[in-house]
């Protein structure tokens, strides 16, 4: 299998956790999109999907799966989303597309979170992807001034707004030892408005795409 024949395993794989009468919520990327895809063909049985960017909330609606908007939904019964990297305990760094923020609102709103992602995804320490965080712009020199004291390389993400109207720092050279403390630790900036670790609140379920097929890690 090839990269994206494991995408889609694993996107197609990832229907087994979808709960019939139930609102599901979905991530973005290009994994994310081949569930996409494959959810199309049983969108009868479920009560509809909550999506964690505009792009996703476009290709939902293009195969006539109800988007809703998370204030009017009481549960999600489960978040399907890829990952940039994840590590065996499931601790994982996203924000790749940008859109980190909704995907850790949508997660946080899930009862469970199943993470599908190919095998090059896999790290031992996480980092070597750089760590998106979505910053509030007049706070930009700032942020990166003390993302710089935590041993990062901040770069601006030219040319790029989120859908909530912010600019995004890609923090390069880390190795982080420690997800949840560094998680905590970036919050903790003022002006950050997210960071694309998610380790505080791992994934329940990984589904993992491999040349012989897919593996699942709890
Ligand atoms: C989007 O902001 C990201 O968090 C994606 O979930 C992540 O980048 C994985 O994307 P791919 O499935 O395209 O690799």
């Amino acid at each position: 299998m090839n990269q994206d024949e494991m995408k889609k395993a694993v996107a197609e794989a990832a229907l087994e956790y979808v709960e019939a009468g139930t609102v599901i919520g979905i991530g973005t990327g290009t994994t994310a999109n081949y569930f996409i895809d494959a959810l199309a063909a049983i969108k009868h049985r479920i009560n509809g999907t909550v999506a964690s960017s505009v792009a996703s909330a476009r290709r939902l609606e293009s195969h006539g799966i109800e988007v809703l908007d998370l204030n009017m939904v009481d549960e999600i019964s489960v978040y399907i989303d890829g990952a940039d990297e994840t590590t065996r305990h499931l601790q994982l760094i996203k924000g790749g597309g940008g859109a980190l923020t909704r995907e850790k609102i949508v997660a946080a709103a899930s009862r469970k979170f199943v993470c599908i992602a190919d095998e090059s995804k896999l790290v031992d320490i996480l980092g070597t992807f750089p760590l998106p965080i979505e910053v509030i712009p007049m706070a930009r020199s700032y942020v990166a001034r003390e993302l710089v004291k935590l041993g990062g390389e901040p770069v601006l993400r030219e040319g790029f707004t989120t859908d909530n109207g912010n600019i995004i720092l890609d923090i390069h050279g880390l190795q982080i030892m420690e997800p949840a403390k560094l998680e905590a630790q970036i919050n903790n900036i003022a002006g950050v408005v997210t960071n694309g670790l998610f380790a505080i609140r791992p994934a329940d379920v990984l589904l993992l795409g491999t040349a012989k097929g897919v593996t699942t890690l709890t």
